[in-house]
């Protein structure tokens, strides 16, 4: 008998690998990948261009949420299997992932209005199952009844050298200090946002990727959804 499409949640700290992970996976079952984050980003993005968020980084709150619904959010599948995200027809890759962004996407992230329009949107994708989503609180909120969640969790230094590395390959100078402040910074407001901060739930399972290559974690998750399958 065909198996059932699952719904896995893949949640965790910030450049863990993730997106990675869950593109690898989706790929492998032929499931859709959603970056949730991207969507955090783009919202982010929008303001910074409308001008709702300051080059001071001050966020004008009441403005984000009056503009929200003038902000549609697409994904565009690409042929390797990633996805670019449009933010009302334009494709906003790569900017939603530079330090610009970075530095004030936490705080559009914590705004409630915000992740209830994602949330939503995020819940509408995943309605049939057959999804890899990552994200903060996908296992938690988004997709609760997610057959298979992961949380995914390394070391910050180690998080930072990627990025740096990432970074530093698409040419952006940036300054290795710089990347770990930003990381620790949005670990701490990830955990202690009121609405929706990073979780584990309680039926997740961690993976700890420190000293894990792209193929182990790869090899790891797919023996769980194998096992997910003959039960
Ligand atoms: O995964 P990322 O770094 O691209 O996420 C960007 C920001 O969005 C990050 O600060 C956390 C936030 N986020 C969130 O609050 N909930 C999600 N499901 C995904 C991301």
């Amino acid at each position: 008998m065909e198996a059932k499409p699952l719904t896995i949640a893949i949640d965790g700290f910030s450049s863990t690998g993730k997106s990675t992970l869950a593109r690898q996976v989706a790929a492998a079952l032929g499931y859709r990948y959603v970056d949730s984050g991207a969507m955090y980003r783009g919202v982010a993005w929008y303001g910074l261009e409308r001008g709702s968020i300051g080059s001071d980084r001050v966020v004008d709150t009441a403005r984000i949420i009056a503009d929200l619904d003038d902000i549609h959010l697409d994904f565009e599948t690409m042929p390797e299997g990633g996805s670019r995200l449009h933010v009302n027809g334009v494709c906003a890759e790569p900017a939603i992932r530079s330090m610009r962004v970075s530095e004030v996407v936490s705080q559009v992230s914590s705004i409630t209005e915000v992740r209830r329009k994602l949330v939503e949107q995020q819940q509408r994708m995943g309605r049939d199952g057959g999804v890899v989503m990552d994200g903060r609180d996908i296992g938690t909120v988004v997709f609760p009844q997610a057959e298979l969640k992961i949380y995914m969790t390394a070391d910050p230094e180690v998080r930072a050298r990627r990025r740096y590395d990432e970074l530093r390959a698409k040419g952006e100078p940036v300054r290795f200090e710089e990347i770990l402040d930003n990381l620790n910074t949005r670990d701490r407001q990830d955990l202690e946002r009121l609405d929706s901060p990073l979780l584990k739930a309680a039926d997740a399972i961690e993976l700890d990727n420190t000293f894990l290559s792209p193929d182990e974690q790869f090899d790891w998750v797919m023996e769980r959804v194998r096992g997910l399958n003959r039960g």
